[in-house]
């Protein structure tokens, strides 16, 4: 190591190094934390910020990865207005089906995974250690195992969103997963066994079973679950917010948020 002694004048920052240390004098102020203001005011990444954004570059390659034969496992149609019951399939006449892309366009991801060998599936973990997904549970609902079947099934038919993603993996069974497009229209995403789909912060949803009455399914959270609904009206959310602003209004879409 040539340099024994840094000083940066304009901040006043210094940094004593020994001559026999390896410290790479550049590398340790950029990792200080705080960082130092100068780097603030320069723009210059710190180790945090570079790790950040390479998390969420990460995370957004994972986004076209395991695509092969999706459509067999998630499908996506417009709704009817029909009253009937929520767990009918409600296309509209002529059927409507939707390209899975629309779903990208809306923030939905969504993959097809062997649910199969879901203890060992190496796709599952890289999903997992991309997006940092820590922690996992698995959930059974039929009317046999959850008590108020009827009850709860008409709560999660309540419209509503959450201020983290919503990421289920269908293990087992089927159901429903019920979004708005841009305009406001309702968009019912099937999901079978592989399917794995998630869905973005800020996204008001609502899910049902459908006429099978059985899902088991995957749940998985960032870090310590947080599943409080917030049922719609939530628009001063942050997250809501945000979701309106990178979605709903991207390419200048005039929607209006309001019910
Ligand atoms: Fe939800």
């Amino acid at each position: 190591m040539a340099v024994s002694y840094i000083e940066i004048e304009q901040t006043s920052v210094s940094l004593s190094v020994k001559a026999s240390s390896r410290v790479n004098p550049k590398r340790f102020i950029r990792n200080a934390h705080p960082p130092p203001l100068f780097l603030q005011l320069r723009g210059i990444p710190t180790r945090a910020e570079r790790a950040g954004r390479e998390r969420l570059q990460a995370a957004a390659a994972m986004e076209n990865e395991f695509q092969d034969g999706k459509e067999e496992v998630i499908q996506a149609w417009y709704m009817d207005d029909s009253e009937e019951d929520q767990r009918l399939p409600h296309h509209r006449e002529p059927k409507e089906f939707i390209p899975l892309a629309k779903l990208s366009e809306l923030g939905v991801v969504s993959w097809n995974l062997n649910a199969d060998d879901w203890e060992k599936d190496e796709n599952l973990k890289k999903i997992r250690e991309a997006r940092g997904y820590s922690y996992v549970d698995i959930c059974d609902v039929c009317p046999e195992k959850l008590p108020n079947y009827e009850a709860k099934l008409k709560n999660f038919f309540e419209e509503h969103l959450h201020t983290d993603e919503e990421i289920r993996y269908c293990l087992e069974g089927s159901g429903y997963f019920d979004v708005r497009d841009q305009n406001e229209q309702w968009i019912r995403i099937a999901v079978k066994k592989g399917g794995m789909i998630v869905l973005p912060a800020g996204m008001y949803h609502r899910f049902t079973l459908d006429s099978d009455n059985y899902i088991k399914a995957m749940r998985l959270f960032v870090g310590e679950p947080i599943w409080t609904p917030y049922n719609r009206p939530h628009d001063h959310l942050p997250a809501r917010k945000e979701y309106v602003d990178k979605i709903i209004n991207r390419g200048g879409n005039q929607t209006v948020e309001a019910r």
